[in-house]
């Protein structure tokens, strides 16, 4: 098993990838914290198909965006878990409008919950990871966020923005032996993207060289891989999960 005895913590996981993440790490022997905005039938669900699996599995209400939220939520984990080994910067939103028509709302929503969010977890988790001089971080940024796109000018900036916090904690940690890296999804078939129009939909799908949209379990394996030893000399990266879409 890849991930014996590690214990992860995962933002935003109780539906869409980071519900796959977390299922694929604990068949390869994680326990794992997650989080998610509202105790509800996903929150429960997941805690009770860890729990079959003989893993420990545990949801905790947070707010990935809220700096003081993410502080207590460490101690709590910590507390409750030990350690954590891993860490996964999974949540995520979209208020997609042209520039145009976008809010200030709508910009300060999308940076503070997918940009801020990864500062807030990374600084609680760090001094935790160096104390036990290892850990892995994984941060879901977006194939958009390395290529832009119209419509989501918030959103593809949160994500490009987290590539580059995402090497500069590469740098700053690595000899500390924690690793840093980043996964740019393309099109997954999540409720995220189920809320596209239908031609919207296929006009992606028909880009894609492999034909299809992606599953949350093509990202869950790209993350396991981040999270293993398998990748212990990889840090830094951006690994574009996208069926080819965005070479
Ligand atoms: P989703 O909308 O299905 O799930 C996201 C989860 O995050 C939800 O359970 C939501 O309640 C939670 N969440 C939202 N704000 C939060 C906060 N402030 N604190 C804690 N939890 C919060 O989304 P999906 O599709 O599973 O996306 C997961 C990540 O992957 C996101 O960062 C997204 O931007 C990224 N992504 C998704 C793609 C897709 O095609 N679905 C493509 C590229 C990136």
């Amino acid at each position: 098993m890849l991930l014996k005895d590690k214990t992860a913590l995962i933002t935003g996981a109780a539906r869409g990838i980071g519900r796959a993440i977390a299922l694929r790490f604990a068949a390869e022997g994680a326990d794992f914290a997650f989080t998610d905005l509202n105790r509800d039938e996903n929150m429960e669900s997941l805690e009770q198909e860890i729990t079959a699996m003989g893993r420990k599995g545990k949801g905790y209400i947070s707010d990935a965006s809220d700096f003081q939220s993410s502080e207590d939520l460490l101690g709590q984990v910590e507390q409750d878990f030990g350690h954590v080994d891993i860490l996964v910067n999974n949540a995520g939103i979209t208020r997609d409008n042209i520039l145009l028509r976008m809010t200030e709302a709508d910009w300060d929503l999308v940076i503070k919950v997918n940009l801020k969010s990864v500062f807030n977890m990374t600084k609680a988790v760090q001094k935790y990871m160096i104390k036990q001089r290892c850990g892995s971080i994984i941060n879901m940024s977006s194939v958009v966020g390395v290529s832009g796109n119209a419509g989501q000018s918030n959103y593809s900036a949160s994500k490009a923005g987290l590539i580059g916090f995402t090497k500069s904690m590469a740098k700053e940690l690595g000899s500390r032996n924690i690793r840093c890296n980043a996964i740019a999804p393309g099109f997954i078939e999540t409720e995220m993207t189920a809320r596209l129009p239908q031609d919207v939909r296929e006009a992606w799908i028909n880009e894609i060289p492999l034909k299809r949209g992606g599953l949350p379990e093509d990202v869950a394996n790209i993350a396991l891989f981040l999270a293993s030893d398998l990748s212990e000399y990889v840090t830094g990266q951006v690994i574009q999960v996208c069926g080819g879409m965005n070479i």
